[in-house]
């Protein structure tokens, strides 16, 4: 089986690659390399002593991924790549949207003409907004707040709208709850550009002394300890969830949809306090008012995945901890950023 991955350098795309070559996958990456770094793949092949065929460029570029799909018989395709941080949505949103829609839309309109009817989509728990209750199943209502949720939604209908005409066409859509920590080699995890966003590695920043110290965004939420509660996935177990998925690819045509989290939530407090557990230090913090668009509360009930795919997520949050602060101390500066 070979298996084309846009945006695979990326953080979620690299782990993935690693879990599909040790199953014997050829994998084949497209990645502009806007969010991510070619040394990504080079660890992953050093890992698994396996190659990648990498192609730098856009997925928006329609003569560049015909040129892919003339070239070998790529039998499905897993689209990682998209724009992703949520308040720079709400400051280019236009970017958003041109490549986040038009990135699948250009995948589509190409794999039509080779006839590649295999797609995994890379969708979010942002898509159901604020859920009216917990756990959250695939079933539930969707709504969004922001540009970048927004594009998440709008792929999903338009893979619905799609698949309704082209039922012969195998669609999963993977909605992940909050990817976190890295492979346990030390040797690959995630990367961002600039002050991070995310809880985690905006943590695990402060630990290494490269941030002062961590911005709790508000302690009056209706949870137990009054700060926002979230399904922390690690990214290994994510990984290995498209693997699982590739078994819906292989039964014939469909549209599936599946949660892709543990089921369980922690707040950032209990974060905090495993991580210092954990890793024997001491994480600064102070208590700020609330993050705009934040919710209290969220977490998957991935019990569809966990039957139908049969798969379940294994590690634990100590896990998540060691495995994210074993990358980050390692890697203090994350990639070099050239390539
Ligand atoms: P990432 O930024 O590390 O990876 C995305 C990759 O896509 C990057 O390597 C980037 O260079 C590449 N890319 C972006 N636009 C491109 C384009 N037009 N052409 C070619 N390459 C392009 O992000 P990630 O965390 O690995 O996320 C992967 C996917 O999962 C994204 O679609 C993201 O929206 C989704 N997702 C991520 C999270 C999360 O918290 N990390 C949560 C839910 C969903
Ligand atoms: N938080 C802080 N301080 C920080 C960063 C985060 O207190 O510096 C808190 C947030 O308020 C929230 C929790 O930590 O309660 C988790 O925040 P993240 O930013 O790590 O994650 P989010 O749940 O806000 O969003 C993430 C991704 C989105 C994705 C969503 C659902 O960033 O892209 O999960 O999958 F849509």
């Amino acid at each position: 089986m070979k298996l084309l991955l846009t945006g695979g350098a990326g953080y979620i795309g690299s782990h993935t690659c690693i879990e599909l070559l040790n199953l014997d996958i050829d994998v084949v990456v497209i990645d502009n390399l806007s969010n991510s770094s070619y040394h990504s793949l080079e660890r992953v092949q050093s890992i698994t002593d396996k190659n990648i065929t990498f192609i730098e460029g856009d997925v928006r570029d329609k003569e560049l991924l015909r040129s892919i799909f003339r070239q070998g018989d790529i039998d499905g395709v897993i689209h990682f790549a998209g724009l992703k941080a949520v308040g720079e949505s709400n400051e280019i949103p236009l970017q958003y949207y041109d490549n986040n829609l038009n990135s699948t839309i250009t995948l589509l309109q190409i794999m039509e003409e080779y006839d590649c009817r295999n797609f995994i989509f890379s969708s979010s728990a942002t898509v159901y907004g604020n859920p009216e209750k917990l756990p959250i199943t695939e079933d539930f209502p969707l709504s969004v707040t922001n540009p970048y949720g927004r594009t998440k939604l709008m792929n999903e209908d338009i893979l619905r709208d799609f698949y309704k005409v082209k039922n012969n066409w195998n669609i999963v859509l993977l909605r992940y709850f909050n990817p976190v920590g890295a492979h346990p080699s030390g040797l690959i995890g995630e990367d961002p550009n600039g002050i991070p966003n995310n809880l985690l590695p905006y943590i695990t920043q402060v630990a290494v002394g490269k941030l002062g110290k961590l911005n709790i965004f508000g302690d009056d939420y209706d949870t137990p300890d009054g700060t926002g509660i979230r399904d922390y996935i690690h990214v290994v177990d994510l990984a290995k969830g498209h693997a699982a998925a590739l078994q819906k690819l292989k039964i014939g045509s469909g549209l599936n949809i599946f949660n892709l989290g543990t089921g369980r939530g922690y707040s950032v407090l209990e974060m905090v306090d495993t991580f210092s557990k954990v890793n024997n230090l001491k994480i600064d913090y102070q208590i700020v008012s609330r993050r705009e668009g934040d919710i209290a509360s969220c977490y998957a009930d991935p019990s569809k995945a966990n039957k139908e795919l049969n798969w379940k997520a294994i590690y634990g949050l100590e896990d998540i901890c060691r495995d994210a602060w074993n990358w980050q101390s390692n890697n203090p500066n994350g990639y070099k950023k050239t390539r």
